[in-house]
Order: C-alpha cells, then structure tokens, then sequence
C-alpha cells in the first residue's frame, strides 16, 4: 500500500525518484507525486492522478532541479484518488512537504483541533493532518524538525512511513516508520529512501531497515542518525543487500507476472537448495531443527495469512495433519486478530505473508505473541516486519515478486510448508520412512515436472481466447487441490476482473450447481488421487447440465478426457505435491484470459501487492 523513495545527495534527485516509484509501482498507482528543493531553495510539489507515467507527462514542463526530494505512489485509504488527495502533501505555510505509506487512526481528532487552530486542508488524507501537525508543533513549542516530527508522532495512533522535507533545510531529510516499512541506501555522499531496497538497488548495497518508532535524519556530511519518537539514540545496523538488478527486470516477458510464472522450475529449486537433499533422503530446516520441542510438543498449529498466502496454508492443513497429526486451523489474519481466539502457550502459530509487511498478518502474530504461543513465519521479503516480529521461520527465496498476482510466492510457501509437515512427521514418527523418502524424491523432481506443464503454455493460450467474454467460472477440487480451486478462481478475479468462485467439489451440490449452464465454464482440478473417481462424477454432473469443463488431470488420464472440453496435462506425482503441478495452468489460464481481454496484468485495478493497511 503506497510506495514512497526519498534522495539527498549530489546528483539530480528527480530520475532517481521517478525511477524508485516505478521498482514501487506494484505497492499501489492510483496516483504519484513528487516534492523538490530546488538550487534556489522552492520547495515544488507535482501531483498527478494515475500511473507514474502520469506524473511524468505532467512534470515534465516543470522545474524538476534540485538534489534532495521526495515520492510517492499511492493506493487510496483515505479520500479518492485524485491530485488533491495525491502526496506529498505541503504544510500551511508550505515550508514542509509530506509522503506517507499506512494510516493515522485518529486523524479526525487531531484534525479537528488544528482546525480549531486555524488550519485549512485541502485534501481529505490523514497525511496532510501529520505534515501539518508537524508544522504546529514546531511553531509552537519552537523546536527544531526532527523534535517536532518526534512530539507530532507520539500523538499518533496507527501506522506510518513517512518522509519530509523542510525547505528551509534543503540539506536534511527526516523520515520515520510504525508498522510500514522503510529501508536506507547509504551511497557515497548520498542517501536513499525508500518502501523497500528496489529502488536502491542499483545504487548501494549497503542499507539500513529503519524499526518501528524510530525517526532518521539524513544529512549531507554527517553519519545517519536514528532515534526512536521518544528520542532515545539508537545505533545504526548496516546490513548488506542481497538483490540484484536483473531480478527487477522483465528479462524479455511482457509481463512480470508470466515471467514470475516461467521462473517456478529455478525459483523452487531455490527454495529448496540446502534443504532438501534427494541423495540422502533428508530435509534439513534450520528454523525447525533450532525449535523443534516447539512443534514436538505443539497441541495445535494455527496458521494465519491473508489471499494467496491463506491458500498455500489451507494447503499446508492438508499435509501437517496427514504426516505429523497435529490438528490445524487455518485462519485469515483479519479475523483471527480481532475475533478473541483462545492462543495456548503450547500453540505454534505459523505466519505466511510474500511481502512479510500484511498488515492483518503482522497483527495477528502480535496477538499470538502477547499470549505466549511460538511464531515461525514463512516469508519470501527477506528482512521484512513479519520474520522479524518471528521467534523462528523459513525464507522462501523467490526473489522479488513483483507482478501483483501471487504465483512462484505460492508454490515455494506450498513447498516450505510441506518440509515442515515432513520434518515434524520425521521427527514424530507420524510418518513411514518410505513414504517420507518417497516424498523427499518427488521434492527433487517437481522443477522439471512443472517445465513439463510450461510446455502447454501455447496451447493454454489458445483456448483462453474462448473465454474472452465469458462473466463467471466456477473452479472446483477437492483435497489438496481444494486449495489450488480457490487459488484458481482468486488469479482470476485479480487480473481478468471476471467472477470466479473456488468451491470443494462436492459442495457443488449445495448450491454451484444451480448455475451451471451452457455458459458457465467449470475448472476442474482433477489429478489422480484418493478421490478421483468422485471427482469424475462431479464432472459428469456438471456435463449433464451443459456445463463446459475445462480440466486438469494427471498425464494419461483417460476418464475425464472423455467427458471435459479442454483438457490440461500434469505428470504424476505424490498427492500431497499436486497443487504445484495444478495450479500452474490455472495461472497460465488467468493470465492469457486477462491479457486477450486487454487487462493491466501486473497491476491490476484496485489491487496492491503489499497490503500494508488493514
Ligand atoms: C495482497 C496481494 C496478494 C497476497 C496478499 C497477502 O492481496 O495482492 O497477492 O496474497 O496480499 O500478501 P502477503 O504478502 O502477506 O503474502
């Protein structure tokens, strides 16, 4: 939710910042803006409703000199989207300018008071109450910036990064974060702000993650200086950058979303280098091995995650209770934090969040954590909140995901959570050693087998163009691939914008089936498992009532090609290995359905990849 990038230095500020926003643009683009301090000492702000592109048709007439500035792309919390409610946001007198990623609660009272003040709003955001705020403070209670961004924080009840800019101080930039993030580049004589390391990346490898209540002051000359609102010095904790560039870049797709798609073979390898070890039959994860008393001894697992992530742990349910039998609830976080659950202390709570910065989720294992039970969270955002705020966890090392549709996030959760589910069952003995290693080997295989599934990407692509003008599918499975239904019809309705409902295949008798006509096609993931056959009566349910199927089986099927329209593909595999197979054509499907419909794949309306509000 909302992007923002900040510069100081010697060079021009404006490309590095417009640059920033774009590496950012995944995090919201309903509207961009910047703020300058330019050589003759204007504090300039440009503002426009849309894409980054917008902003930069805009700006591109205006003064855009100077070498410390601020930038923002937003998605809309608090006002619509439009360039009056677009940051940055100026102060009265407009000596400050604002940016701000999350939401200040109790904006209505301090806006009220300030009113009361004399103060005027022009926009209707809860940002421009803070930057004014801060104005305030500083006039009346006469201290300097980085005071009174301190004092007008401490009466702040929500989440924020902010950065500001005071003209009158065109050598320093003062920033601050409470529950979103925010990262500092340290370049030579330079420094870099930003959401995430994206957009300094190409500069430094050398940042620093800014913890929550704590405000730093970059000055031209001078070391980074951090304390937290309370003013209590902190030292700053360089950390080196694992990122590269060309992992920001489409590398010949059109879009990153189908780049993210084609990665899946090398990014699950990734996620298993070090950990599976096919030679010797093992799984090795350290976050396990370290805490392993804590699962041993686990009377439950509660799993808490929000979209794609909440699929790969429905999924998860299935394989930690069939290998370790220890009963699982899977929760959303949203409801989860605010429904008074009863946590034990001998809870083990597993977080699953791409960005690690969900909000919902972050809250979520605050509560867990405030009753005692253990947080291990699986996370691809290396260094983000949620692994953070974790007592243990397990990285997925995707690399950055930037399409905003979930795709190789979901299949390395898939894969992380199930070595959990086998190191437990290892360790509980709750699972055969045959079928562990059976497991283990078929691990080692799955890259190459989703290659196998790749290959049917033209032909996906094809009969996609069928559905151009289709306004409902149902996706149904049962078991495993349940899960991978639901994530079917989610990829769907992100990027194609056509309904799509997930259901368990045989709900569909509950309900579903009364729409089920010549123009409702049906997604079937029916690969061969325990409940094949009864899927295949289900499909032929659906054929009865003119339904069309489109399918995804296990490679030499023959039942369901009879009786399906389409049918996809995937080579066998162990059962509970399947949804990284089957979801992999559902993702192909909704990708070519929104792209012959002409839809922004990679950032979809209304969407933001990072949900850093709740
Ligand atoms: C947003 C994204 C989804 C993602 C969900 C949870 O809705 O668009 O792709 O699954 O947030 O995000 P997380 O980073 O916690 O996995």
């Amino acid at each position: 939710m909302c992007g923002i990038v900040g510069y100081i230095g010697r060079r021009k500020a404006y490309p590095i910042l417009i640059k920033g926003l774009h590496r950012l643009e995944y995090r919201g683009y309903d509207s961009a803006g910047v703020a300058l301090i330019n050589s003759a000492g204007q504090l300039n702000v440009y503002k426009a409703k849309g894409k980054v592109s917008e902003l930069e048709a805009f700006a591109a007439d205006k003064d855009i000199d100077g070498s410390i500035g601020i930038a923002h792309t937003r998605w809309a919390t608090h006002g619509e989207p439009n360039t009056q409610n677009a940051h940055p946001h100026y102060s009265e007198s407009e000596r400050l300018a604002i940016i701000h990623n999350g939401i200040i609660e109790n904006y209505a009272v301090l806006k009220a008071g300030l009113m009361k003040e004399g103060y005027t709003f022009k926009s209707d955001t809860d940002t421009e109450v803070l930057v004014q705020l801060v104005e305030y403070t500083q006039v009346n209670k006469h201290v300097d910036l980085k005071t009174a961004v301190q004092l007008a924080l401490q009466q702040v009840v929500g989440a924020y990064a902010i950065a500001i800019l005071d003209k009158t101080h065109p050598d320093t930039l003062i920033a601050a974060r409470k529950g979103s993030p925010l990262v500092v580049g340290i370049g030579e004589d330079e420094y870099f702000l930003a959401s995430d390391a994206t957009p300094i990346v190409e500069y430094t490898d050398r940042v620093i993650y800014i913890e929550d209540e704590e405000v730093v002051t970059l000055r031209l000359g001078e070391e980074v200086d951090i304390t937290t609102i309370g003013n209590v010095q902190k030292t700053p904790e360089i950390k080196r950058l694992e990122l590269s560039l060309s992992q920001l870049e489409k590398g010949g797709y059109p879009h990153f979303m189908l780049k993210e798609i084609f990665e899946q073979p090398r990014t699950l390898t990734d996620s298993m280098r070090g950990r599976v070890n096919v030679r010797q039959d093992n799984i090795a994860l350290s976050g396990f091995i370290d805490n392993k008393d804590r699962f041993l001894n686990a009377k439950r697992i509660i799993i808490t995650a929000c979209g794609t992530s909440w699929h790969a742990g429905l999924i998860a349910m299935y394989a930690i209770e069939e290998f370790a039998q220890i009963p699982v609830e899977v929760e959303y976080s949203s409801e989860f934090r605010y429904r008074k659950p009863v946590i034990n202390k001998d809870d083990v709570v597993i977080a699953i969040s791409q960005s690690g910065e969900t909000a919902d989720t972050l809250a979520a294992i605050q509560l867990a954590k405030s009753k005692g039970a253990f947080i291990f969270s699986i996370c691809n955002v290396v260094g983000a909140s949620i692994p953070r705020m974790s007592d243990s966890g397990c990285y997925t090392h995707v690399g950055p995901e930037i399409g905003v549709a979930s795709t190789k996030a979901f299949t390395a959760q898939v894969v992380a959570l199930t070595m959990l589910a086998l190191c437990i069952g290892r360790e509980k003995k709750t699972i055969s050693k045959e079928q562990f290693v059976s497991i283990v080997r078929e691990l080692g295989q799955i890259p190459q087998k989703i290659e196998r599934v790749l290959e049917q990407n033209t032909r996906i692509a094809d009969f996609a163009k069928t559905f151009t003008y289709t306004q409902n599918f149902i996706y149904l499975g049962r078991g495993y691939n349940f899960p991978v239904a639901l994530e079917g019809a989610l990829k769907l309705k992100e990027i194609s914008y056509i309904h799509a409902e997930g259901y368990p295949a045989a709900e569909m008798k509950h309900g579903p089936i009364a729409l089920i006509s010549h123009e409702m096609p049906v997604v079937v993931v029916a690969p061969h498992c325990g409940t094949y056959e009864k899927i295949v009566s289900n499909i032929q349910e659906i054929k009865a009532r003119q339904g069309r199927v489109i399918a995804v089986v296990s490679e030499g099927d023959v039942q369901v090609r009879k009786i399906a329209d389409y049918v996809i593909e995937v080579p066998a595999t162990e059962e509970c290995l399947t949804p990284l197979l089957t979801v992999i054509p559902l993702q192909l499907l909704a990708y070519h359905i929104a792209v012959v419909k002409g839809c922004d794949v990679d950032q979809p309306r209304n969407l933001a990849k990072s949900v850093t509000v709740e």
